[in-house]
């Protein structure tokens, strides 16, 4: 089993429907997937249509309140499975601001999982921000994945959450963190700009990055209001095409 974070500090750079869309290929894929919504928005929780019940969610785990097995609810995927985030998941950010074990709580919550050998993968949605639920997300995963949306600010971002990552493992931690890979969002293959940033990535991460790229579609973002995924909404599409061609290039990677 591995637990991936998918991650970006920088919001609307893909993250969630990442999370979603690669986590349905997955499971089409035969894998068996839990997603674990960490970011107060819960928009993986409303994409997915499942219900954002605090009781049920992430936040009395992280409060060690309750056990990661009773809070996973299924959905209507069958190999794919949710721990469903919610709006007052931000007060962690306060209450756990000061506690020595913020790092590691998350990964303690979640030992529970690796014992029994049940998923193949536990992607984790993360939220926009360098606060408690993303750091305690990144400490706690075995590997994480970058979404990075085709635009020049993108790569600032990525120098950015790559100094993360060092920091987390310098800080004994999770000294095996690995970065897992870096996908590049809403391709638009007309302008330039898009194939610049992918060039000028290549460049320090040709083993990282994705050769699989998600195109910019109305098609993607248009799924999640309806709370669908891409292959319900749009299954023969090129966002469709994309996402599947990612997940088995990501399932590939090992
Ligand atoms: N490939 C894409 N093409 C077009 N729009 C997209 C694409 N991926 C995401 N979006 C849209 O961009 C916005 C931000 O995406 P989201 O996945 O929520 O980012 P994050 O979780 O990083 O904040 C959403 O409105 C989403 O529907
Ligand atoms: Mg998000």
């Amino acid at each position: 089993m591995k637990m991936i974070a998918v991650a970006n500090q920088k919001g609307g750079v893909g993250k969630t429907t990442t999370t979603i869309n690669l986590g349905t290929a997955l499971a089409q894929l035969g894998k068996k997937v839990l997603i674990i919504d960490l970011d107060p928005q819960a928009n993986a929780t409303s994409g997915l249509g499942a219900e954002a019940d605090i009781d049920k969610s992430i936040y009395p785990v992280l409060m060690g309140q309750e056990t990661i097995e009773n809070s996973i609810q299924s959905t209507r995927f069958e190999s794919l499975d949710i721990v469903v985030g919610h709006m007052d998941l931000s007060g962690v950010e306060v209450e756990l601001a000061n506690s020595n074990s913020r790092l590691t709580l998350l990964r303690t919550a979640l030992a529970p999982l690796k014992k029994k050998e049940g998923y193949d993968y536990v992607l984790f949605d993360t939220p926009p921000s360098l606060g408690v639920l993303m750091t305690a997300s990144i400490a706690s995963a075995d590997e994480i994945l970058i979404p990075l949306q085709c635009e020049w600010f993108g790569l600032e971002g990525l120098a950015k959450i790559t100094h993360i990552i060092r920091q987390i493992r310098e800080s004994g931690h999770n000294d095996e963190l690995a970065l897992n890979g870096i996908v590049m969002t809403m391709y638009d293959s007309r302008t330039n700009l898009s194939k610049q940033v992918v060039r000028e990535v290549e460049t320090y991460f040709a083993d990282e990055i994705y050769k699989t790229k998600i195109p910019r579609s109305i098609r993607i973002s248009e799924a999640p209001s309806h709370g669908l995924t891409i292959f319900e909404h749009d299954p023969r599409g090129q966002g469709s095409r994309a996402y599947l061609e990612f997940a088995k290039e990501f399932a590939a990677r090992g």
